[in-house]
């Protein structure tokens, strides 16, 4: 497809991002969660998102199992489809930071690049990066999908920690390891760091 960028102007809207978060009466932002499959990113985003919706702050949950039901649902799992699975999620993201909303994105993103990239179409503090850390050894216990038995039995190609590699992030604002925390223990370093933030 022809890309027609320089035809296209951008309108600027007269309500602003910053009249929606004054509007709601906090910021806006994008709380990133990164990790292996059953390491924990859905259960903590789900728990933070439903202590600050009753906190009264605006939010959106972006599960990555959930866009593959919709927005993602003609990508799969190879390098080039995730990229464009984070590419998407981070922009569909940026749409509601402009709303005005809390964002949480809980997508496995094992690619280093593709992480940077979705960062680097947000303002600067505006992206918050929960590396949710766990050994591949006990998502693999946990296995909650069991899927991980499915890639090992080679029923599933190109399986993050199995036979695709998960990128470590390098500086993330957060690193939670599930493998040692409660998920309250957890949920508390969360808050404690996004109430500053708010
Ligand atoms: S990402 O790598 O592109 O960010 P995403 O978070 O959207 O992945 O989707 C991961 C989910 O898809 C997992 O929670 C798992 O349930 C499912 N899944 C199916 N196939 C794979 C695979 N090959 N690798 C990882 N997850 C997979």
């Amino acid at each position: 497809m022809e890309r027609q960028d320089k035809y296209i102007v951008w309108h600027q809207s007269t309500v602003t991002k910053k009249d929606r978060q004054a509007l709601n009466k906090h910021k806006s932002m994008m709380i990133w969660f990164t990790g292996l499959s059953g390491s924990g990113k859905s259960t903590l985003a789900d728990a933070l998102e439903r202590v600050l919706y009753t906190e009264g702050v605006r939010t959106y949950l972006l599960d990555g199992d959930n866009l593959r039901h919709g927005v993602n649902q003609n990508l799969g799992f190879s390098p080039e489809d995730r990229k464009e699975n984070i590419r998407r999620t981070a922009e569909v993201g940026k749409l509601f930071v402009d709303a005005g909303v809390v964002v949480l994105a809980a997508v496995i993103s094992p690619f280093e690049a593709d992480r940077k990239a979705a960062r680097n179409i947000f303002e600067e503090g505006e992206f918050i990066e929960v590396y949710v850390k766990c050994p591949l050894e006990e998502c693999e216990l946990r296995d909650p999908k069991g899927l991980y038995k499915k890639a090992r039995a080679g029923e599933i190609q190109n399986f993050t920690g199995v036979t695709q590699p998960y990128e470590e992030p390098k500086n993330p604002e957060i690193v939670l390891d599930t493998s040692v925390l409660s998920v309250d223990e957890a949920l508390k370093k969360l808050l404690d760091f996004i109430r500053e933030s708010l």
